[in-house]
């Protein structure tokens, strides 16, 4: 299926790609990607911060639990942590489980104060193979790293959130209309080959998926999930899913 969805338009099939970001490529000794990803890694930790992506996911993520005492949260692609450190600070009785699937990262994480927190446990997971039981927690959010998985691995996210967790919460790049879309890569092509973030923003952009493949994803996923959509276009996509 293609990322717009299965009636995107030609212009929209031709703005996708099968290349991988730097954060998704194998670096095993690998020093200079090593490098690279770390400083992807960084730079959305920082963007997060200066744009408010944090407060803002954080936000979004506490809203669905409001009315779960003590709910107990999974961060999936946590990358930096910061999100599950906003969680930890604004709810005073949260548990989150804070993971991703690049050892790196999580060894970053459990170095840093959230691996001490008495409230949150740090541990590698890949979100398309949960290592947890049916309905373990009130919440699972994945932020900024659904358009990494190509569309197979991505259904089995949606299979897996909702089958572990009561909602699924996926938060990613919009999808563009193709003509916009072009122009968003055009000012961004230029500073793709210097600075990493912009390499991986560039690929992130044509691997966004659109409302409409969202809701063909979770079709495939099962037939009872659910799938709300909000936001999109100039603000991140929001997508609930949940298991009728
Ligand atoms: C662009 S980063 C987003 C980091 C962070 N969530 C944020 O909002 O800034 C994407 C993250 O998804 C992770 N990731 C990619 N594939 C994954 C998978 N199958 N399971 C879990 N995490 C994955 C990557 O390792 C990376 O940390």
């Amino acid at each position: 299926m293609p990322r717009g969805g299965p009636d995107a338009s030609c212009l929209d099939r031709l703005l996708e790609t099968d290349r991988l970001e730097y954060l998704d490529r194998e670096s095993a000794g690998d020093e200079d990607l090593e490098a690279r990803k770390r400083s992807v890694v960084r730079a959305l930790d920082w963007t997060g911060q200066v744009f408010g992506h944090h407060e803002k996911f954080a936000k979004v993520a506490l809203d669905e639990v409001a009315d779960v005492a003590d709910p107990k949260i999974l961060e999936l692609g946590a990358g930096h942590g910061a999100l599950s450190r906003k969680l930890l600070d604004w709810h005073p009785s949260a548990q989150v489980t804070v993971t991703d699937v690049e050892p790196a990262s999580v060894a970053a994480i459990a170095a840093s104060d959230l691996g001490s927190h008495p409230r949150a446990v740090v541990r590698e997971m890949d979100a398309t193979a949960l290592d947890a039981a049916d309905g373990e927690f009130a919440l699972a959010v994945f932020a900024l790293s659904f358009h990494h998985l190509p569309p197979d691995a991505a259904a089995q996210v949606m299979a897996e959130g909702t089958r572990a967790a009561d909602t699924l919460l996926i938060i990613d790049l919009p999808r563009p209309p193709a003509p916009l879309h072009l122009v968003r890569l055009a000012t961004m092509l230029p500073l793709a080959p210097v600075i990493p973030f912009v390499h991986d923003g560039v690929i992130s952009s044509l691997r966004a998926y659109s409302p409409s493949a969202l809701r063909a994803l979770a079709a495939h996923a099962g037939p009872s999930i659910d799938i709300e959509l909000r936001g999109g276009l100039f603000s991140p996509q929001v997508a609930l899913a949940r298991r009728r």
